[in-house]
């Protein structure tokens, strides 16, 4: 059994000092406390926080650590009317900020820090809200640090922590800039801390290239992974305050017998409020308000989703409406309004494809006004992950073999598209070692447990790392496929997926080689068309472990009564909806109509780009 506890929003680079006061600001402090410790504060950090952060009247307590200290903290802080904590330094400060465990807490690794601190020492504990990590309070001040010192057993999501520090702890070896070094040096510190300092996977270098000015990875939440896991979840869903739950899922997962799973599971000590099962495979404001409503009726205070994409994205709609003061969902539509913790929130996926369980978003359909909204903010990334095998293992062979190839997608997208990140990266490259080594042999052994937990931790994995990123032009034409001709998602990603390698080969071929490393263990410099060619074996292999079900080409997909979905003449409407589609500013090269158009034409027929092209 697995489990991962990711304590911290991370916010790294050149402008992170900036978002303090809007992080503060969004978990209810506007009038916190500075402690700094005296060699940050030596270095001049006070100036720089109270200029970045447009926090003139800043109270600030230069915090020794010592017994005295720690009574003068609690003093400062009470004769300040304050309410929240910020601490800058080491270990030291941040320690003594733990203190005021439950206040709203930003931690500003500098001056002495040397990779503890960021961290609780105990899991159960909450650590800090947000960890910022800025070049400019790290370029003065502090020693070179070594971190990664220590070994031991490591589960999938502690080893990618592990490996991005090691990643990044080579590529400050390299690194020439003082600065830099150090920045790069803080950052590997902080993700071993993450890691829990274990040592043991050595990783490439993260490329120089690939660290952007400023970046941010929300990871919050508790991940419980493995056959068995679900046995866990009342005890997980106590210690981040459920106790009277209200379980949501859908029609077909019931009748699957998996709700009465969640149930039996919950029944020991905390069994649910309330059932519902009827969410619909479209997600739909209507349900959500009613659930909503539902929720504040039966005094519910957390919520359990088990299910695939709509069910997750459904249960955030009502957990926005349960914690805030929202008559209306779409009050709460777009990007970043939600800026308050919501009540808890479990997620039990029943596949391994969309990652909804982990990512900050949800779709969430007005059929009446035929519009679909989004939903965007670090609080709807749900705080319980529960990746149970037992819950995919009677996932029809077809429904696993797309839904693993959207995983699949989602790693490779993250990675290449224009908005990922080292941290991201990572996560997407360990989604891809896991697919690459357990999709195919779940196909062939549909009973390998161990297979189906990596599948979903893959999916998992995946969805941390697309969201924290972006995905690109296999997304932008799959979802034109889907809302056209009523494709399955998977299958849109399943078939488009080796084209978008292929059209991307010119700006981002350089960054194929990780990929294909992670997919099949080959090393080489021509990545990319081998990359597209694995795919395009990989759904292949799919296509003949499904008895023909997994289509190759998008001529092959076909409805249930085995009558082909997409026709030659449905493509030009398919590239004209692609052109609205937001992930298409993402992808790293530039598409247009007609390049929508002629990547289609080559996907219909399932030739390789430049083969339809002569
Ligand atoms: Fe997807």
């Amino acid at each position: 059994m697995n489990r991962f506890h990711n304590p911290v929003k991370l916010n790294a680079g050149l402008k992170a000092l900036e978002t303090l006061q809007g992080e503060m600001a969004a978990r209810g402090s506007f009038h916190p406390l500075c402690i700094i410790s005296p060699e940050a504060e030596k270095a001049g950090f006070i100036k720089l926080i109270k200029k970045a952060c447009n926090y003139p009247e800043l109270p600030v307590l230069i915090y020794s650590n010592d017994d005295e200290s720690i009574g003068e903290l609690q003093m400062v802080y009470r004769r300040e009317g304050c309410d929240g904590l910020i601490a800058a330094g080491g270990e030291g400060v941040m320690k003594a900020a733990g203190r005021f465990s439950g206040l709203p807490r930003a931690v500003v690794p500098c001056g002495e820090y040397e990779g503890r601190g960021v961290v609780p020492e105990n899991p159960d504990e909450p650590g800090p809200d947000v960890a910022l990590i800025d070049p400019r309070l790290i370029g003065a001040g502090g020693k070179e640090c070594d971190i990664l010192q220590t070994s031991g057993p490591a589960a999938t999501h502690t080893r990618v922590w592990s490996a991005l520090s090691g990643s990044l702890k080579k590529a400050a070896g390299q690194e020439k800039k003082p600065g830099v070094r150090r920045y790069t040096q803080i950052l590997a510190a902080v993700t071993a801390e993450i890691a829990g300092g274990i040592n043991g996977v050595d990783d490439a270098a993260v490329k120089p290239a690939r660290i952007p000015d400023y970046f941010e990875f929300t990871g919050r939440g508790i991940i419980h992974s493995g056959d068995g896991a679900l046995e866990e979840l009342p005890e997980a869903l106590r210690l981040i305050g459920g106790s009277r739950p209200m379980l949501l899922s859908d029609s077909g997962v019931a009748a699957a017998g998996l709700t009465e799973m969640v149930e039996k599971a919950l029944s020991s000590s905390m069994p649910a409020v309330v059932t519902d099962t009827s969410i619909p495979s479209d997600s739909d404001v209507k349900v959500v308000q009613r659930l909503g409503q539902l929720y504040k009726e039966k005094n519910c205070n957390a919520l359990v989703a088990v299910g695939g994409g709509s069910v997750l994205d459904t249960a955030k709609g009502v957990n926005i409406l349960a914690g805030t003061e929202a008559h209306r969902l779409e009050e709460y539509a777009g990007a970043g309004k939600i800026n308050q913790p919501l009540p808890p929130l479990a997620a039990v996926p029943t596949t391994s494809g969309t990652g909804s369980e982990t990512t900050l978003v949800a779709v969430i359909a007005d059929h009446e006004a035929s519009r679909k909204l989004l939903y965007t903010s670090p609080f709807l990334q749900p705080d319980l992950a529960v990746l149970d095998p037992r819950m995919t293992a009677s996932l029809p062979p077809a429904l696993t073999a797309a839904t693993g190839m959207d995983v699949l997608t989602h790693a490779m997208e993250a990675y290449f598209c224009l908005g990922h990140n080292p941290v991201s990266d990572q996560h997407a490259l360990e989604a891809v070692r896991l697919i690459g080594r357990h999709l195919i042999q779940v196909l062939e052994n549909p009973g390998d447990t161990d297979g189906r937990t990596a599948l979903a931790e893959a999916s998992n994995l995946a969805g941390l790392a697309f969201s924290n990123s972006m995905v690109a032009m296999v997304h932008t034409l799959g979802h034109s496929v889907g809302a056209v001709c009523g494709v399955h998602h998977g299958v849109c990603m399943s078939i488009l997926l080796p084209y978008g390698i292929e059209y991307n080969l010119e700006k981002a071929g350089g960054d194929m080689a990780p990929l294909l490393e992670a997919l099949t263990g080959e090393l080489t410099n021509d990545a990319g068309p081998k990359l597209a060619g694995e795919v395009r074996r990989m759904n292949e292999e799919l296509h003949r472990l499904t008895g023909g079900r997994h289509p190759r080409n998008l001529s092959e997909a076909k409805g249930r009564d085995g009558i082909p979905l997409v026709r030659e003449e449905h493509l030009p409407e398919i590239a004209r909806a692609a052109m609205g589609d937001g992930s298409i500013l993402y992808n790293p090269e530039e598409m247009d109509y007609n390049d929508a158009l002629r990547v289609l034409q080559a996907a219909y027929k399932g030739l390789p780009l430049r083969e339809n092209s002569e």
